[in-house]
């Protein structure tokens, strides 16, 4: 592949990351037919639909400027976060406090901006999308269906590695070998320890997109959040179809690794991860989620135990 040399890993080390891309445009084949009129990302957990739970830790982590990568039939994540006049007015009429800060709540995380990708031409081709509107700023991208749990300082410890380090940072987690053939998988070496709690780093040196176990790097699965420098565009940009046809943000991340002068850390992570675009995933996120609720929790809890201790469960088994 031609790609350029990625040189901007220097000029732009040490800039604050400000901006988040957060990638919805999938088909969200797996979870169909629930998908075919609802986009996955919607999907609610507990009462917040998934992609609102990944703008929160996009928030949290200071990142206020987000660009949502929708599509055609993704509209209703477009108007999750555009303020809804009538419903304010109808819920102020009423006098319904609670509801009213919660609905104003969710246009007041960030700066959301959206962006289409005009066929679902793959995740590298999704970030690719967000070119103009992030221009020459190291950026963080967060899968719009992978949730990490709440309290997690994920996405924080790797902005600290990219100030740290510059280039590049991706998310790794240990996965059993017969999982490997299900994310993008990575080859690296140790360099440290980040600190209490905050897991390993590593230097990535090769990655491949959903290797089989025989052929698998390593078990450290790439999850969705990563941290990028702006050299990843022009990457992208010449990155041809790879792995099921699609531009592959793990392929364009390979380049990187494989340059000189282009670090890629991975911050590995032992802490609480959900796909919600997968249906076995999304079931256990809402029952957990649910548990930990302040205001349903204690119901939803008690209500779960019976059902377990009715012989209800283990009878399917
Ligand atoms: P997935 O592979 O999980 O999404 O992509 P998908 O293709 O919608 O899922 P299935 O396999 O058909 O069920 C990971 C992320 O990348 C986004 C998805 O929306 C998801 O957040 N994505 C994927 C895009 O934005 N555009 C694409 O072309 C592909």
């Amino acid at each position: 592949m031609n790609a350029p040399t990625p040189t901007a890993a220097r000029s732009t080390a040490s800039a604050t990351v400000t901006k988040a891309v957060i990638p919805a445009a999938g088909l969200g084949t797996r979870f169909l037919p629930a998908t075919k009129a609802t986009p996955k990302e919607m999907l609610p957990v507990v009462d917040r639909p998934a992609i609102q739970y990944v703008v929160e830790e996009a928030s949290s982590a200071g990142l206020d400027d987000v660009l949502l990568v929708t599509a055609r039939g993704k509209r209703a994540v477009e108007d999750h976060f555009d303020s809804d006049t009538a419903l304010e007015h109808a819920l102020a009429a009423k006098g319904d406090t609670e509801r009213l800060a919660a609905v104003r709540g969710v246009t007041g995380l960030a700066r959301i901006h959206h962006v289409r990708q005009g066929a679902p031409l793959g995740l590298g081709h999704a970030v690719l999308c967000a070119r103009d509107h992030v221009g020459d700023e190291p950026f963080a991208v967060l899968l719009g269906d992978d949730l990490i749990g709440p309290g997690e300082t994920l996405l924080t410890d790797m902005l600290r590695v990219r100030a740290r380090h510059g280039g590049s940072v991706v998310a790794l987690m240990e996965v059993e070998p017969d999982r490997t053939h299900l994310y993008g998988c990575a080859a690296v070496k140790p360099v440290e320890y980040i600190g209490a709690g905050d897991g390993t780093l590593v230097r990535v040196s090769d990655l491949v997109e959903k290797p089989a176990r025989d052929v698998a790097p390593s078990g450290y699965a790439v999850i969705g959040r990563y941290v990028l420098d702006p050299a990843v565009f022009d990457v992208l940009a010449a990155t041809p179809p790879g792995h099921g046809g699609e531009i592959q943000l793990t392929d364009a991340l390979r380049e990187l690794a494989a340059s000189e002068d282009h670090p890629v850390h991975g911050v590995v992570f032992s802490g609480r991860r959900y796909d919600t675009g997968d249906r076995a995933s999304y079931l256990r996120t809402v029952v957990e989620l649910a548990c930990e609720r302040p205001d349903l929790g204690s119901d939803f809890r008690r209500w779960l135990t019976d059902f377990v201790r009715s012989g209800r469960v283990a009878a399917h088994g």
